[in-house]
């Protein structure tokens, strides 16, 4: 077993971190660390029962091995031993004690501090899920983003958490946990950050084709920063000076995309359907959450976005002409907020 346990400890790591590309063992905040010392507490308890039952079992297997003397003799093993019945029902009794009374506490203190009668003073943001990307609705000023939920360091936020059509699941484990997005019901999670920083964040439901592709980006920032990037949101599109090739292509995104995007400042700030709101789109760091954002991936994911994200109700552009699209990706990717977007300036 020596040489087994490395290896399943190996791979459970890699199961649990590695492969996901998710940071599962490294909490950012006390919701995630509460929940994180509960994982050590019963990981630790396992493997001491694993090792003693491993123990025992090798040690019986080679003190009752068989040898020349011992050659079709069956031992009387021992039978109506109490000593040893109540030996081993107390222990797991009081193994699950230990395990049952922090994991309660935890489960009432991790409620309350989402509950619907504690949000004093908290940041209170609605979540919706869709079928394939997440809709983060700051109530205060009537902000929506997509893939990209922005939060304020050293602050309680509860998510309020909705689901658009099937049942999805929120999780994003350095910040505080998982919680399901279900179709008529209103759940709600409590996520704290310690530090500025950028947390990755995915759908943990098996929610149809494109679930695996159901990521985002959880962008903690000073309250200063959260605030700047809250007013410059509310505000106009940035007044930054377009290319001119931005600018065609911006006549070319009012023609084809605002019947369902939204861009603040562009008259239109409610999405149809099932399309996020691009307003601020230079800032994210992928498009619909699976490609870099570069220009060539705009225009790829453009041609054919259900290769990309199969099951995404956004149809394909492939008919627009390749000028067009090169203008359209260079006005999706200008899409800046003022004093705050603006590629390599390294403010995010
Ligand atoms: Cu949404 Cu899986």
């Amino acid at each position: 077993y020596k040489r087994f346990l490395p290896v399943f400890l190996i791979f459970m790591i890699a199961a649990l971190s590695g492969c996901s590309g998710i940071d599962v063992l490294d909490p950012k905040g006390p919701a995630a660390r509460e929940e994180f010392d509960l994982f050590q507490l019963t990981i630790y308890l396992m493997l001491l029962v694993l090792a003693t039952v491993f123990i025992l079992f090798f040690y019986f297997l080679w003190k009752y091995r068989i040898t020349p003397e011992r050659k079709n003799h069956i031992p009387n093993g021992p039978s109506g031993n109490k000593k040893l019945e109540i030996t081993w029902t107390v222990i797991p009794i009081v193994i699950l004690i230990i395990i049952a009374i922090p994991t309660v506490k935890s489960t009432y203190h991790l409620s309350d501090a989402a509950d619907a009668k504690n949000l004093q003073g908290k940041t209170v943001i609605e979540v919706t899920a869709h079928q394939f990307w997440w809709e983060f609705h700051y109530l205060d000023g009537d902000i929506k983003t997509s893939d990209v939920l922005h939060i304020p360091t050293n602050q309680d936020v509860v998510l309020v958490i909705r689901s658009d059509d099937t049942i999805h699941s929120l999780w994003v484990p350095q910040l505080g946990g998982k919680m399901d997005a279900i179709p008529g019901k209103t759940n709600r999670l409590w996520v704290k950050a310690d530090e500025p920083g950028s947390y990755e964040g995915k759908c943990a439901e098996l929610c149809g084709a494109a679930h695996a592709y159901m990521l985002f980006t959880v962008k903690a920032e000073s309250k200063q920063d959260f605030q700047k990037w809250k007013q410059a949101m509310k505000q106009k599109e940035s007044g930054n000076q377009k290319t001119e090739s931005a600018a065609a292509g911006e006549k070319v995104f009012k023609k084809n995309c605002l019947s369902c995007h939204a861009v603040n400042g562009s008259g239109e700030t409610i999405s149809r359907g099932n399309a996020p709101n691009l307003t601020g789109f230079a800032d994210h760091d992928r498009i619909a959450s699976v490609l870099p954002n570069t220009k060539e991936n705009i225009v790829k994911w453009i041609n054919d976005p259900k290769k990309y994200k199969p099951g995404t109700e956004m149809p394909s552009f492939k008919h627009l002409s390749a000028k067009e699209k090169e203008e359209l990706a260079e006005h999706v990717q200008s899409l800046e907020l003022d004093g705050i977007s603006g590629k390599g300036d390294g403010g995010h």
